[in-house]
């Protein structure tokens, strides 16, 4: 990282802490808008947090750790998180990741070169009777099936690409 980079990212975390009157309580929605804007939270920016928050960095090293939403490593834009729970396996969970796998060209657990999608799985996401069920970052799918992946993966492509290819592709939630 630049120091110019550093330095910006710096501020960025001083106002935030700032708007969170400096309270452990804000770690939180700190690192929530660090990952968003970033996709990730960097050595650099967890003990930055730390030192506005007067935390010890291993504080937010293990809450960092904790939540999958939170990452020390840059994610895609996307990040598809399949549900890997009994009902949900049983539904079909094991087709649907293998044709993510296909279509992605990338295991779970990786993130696609041009740094559009990752691949995760998660736990029960409470669709256990529409399974299976993944999320594309906040969007919810149910009763997904492998002949569905594709249209999913599209439609977040186009959104990604040019505003003359924003379309709507017509998918279905459950
Ligand atoms: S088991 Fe997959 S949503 Fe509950």
């Amino acid at each position: 990282m630049l120091a110019t980079e550093r330095q910006s990212l710096r501020q960025e975390i001083a106002e935030l802490a700032e708007k969170y009157e400096h309270k452990r309580d804000g770690m939180m929605p700190m690192l929530e808008t660090i990952q968003e804007k970033y996709r990730c939270v960097s050595d650099f920016a967890m003990q930055e947090v730390a030192r506005q928050l007067g935390v010890f960095p291993t504080e937010v090293y293990g809450v960092v750790s904790f939540y999958s939403f939170l990452s020390t490593e840059t994610k895609g834009k996307f990040v598809i998180r399949l549900c890997r729970t009994l009902s949900c396996d049983f539904s079909g969970k094991r087709e649907v990741a293998q044709q993510l796998e296909n279509e992605l060209g990338i295991k779970f657990g990786e993130t696609t070169k041009d740094r559009l999608f990752s691949l995760e799985y998660c736990n029960c996401l409470g669709m256990c009777d529409n399974g299976p069920a993944l999320l594309v970052n906040n969007d919810v799918y149910t009763r997904v099936h492998p002949e569905l992946v594709s249209d999913i993966l599209e439609k977040y492509r186009r959104m990604f690409g040019p505003a003359s290819q924003l379309e709507e592709v017509e998918v279905h939630h459950g």
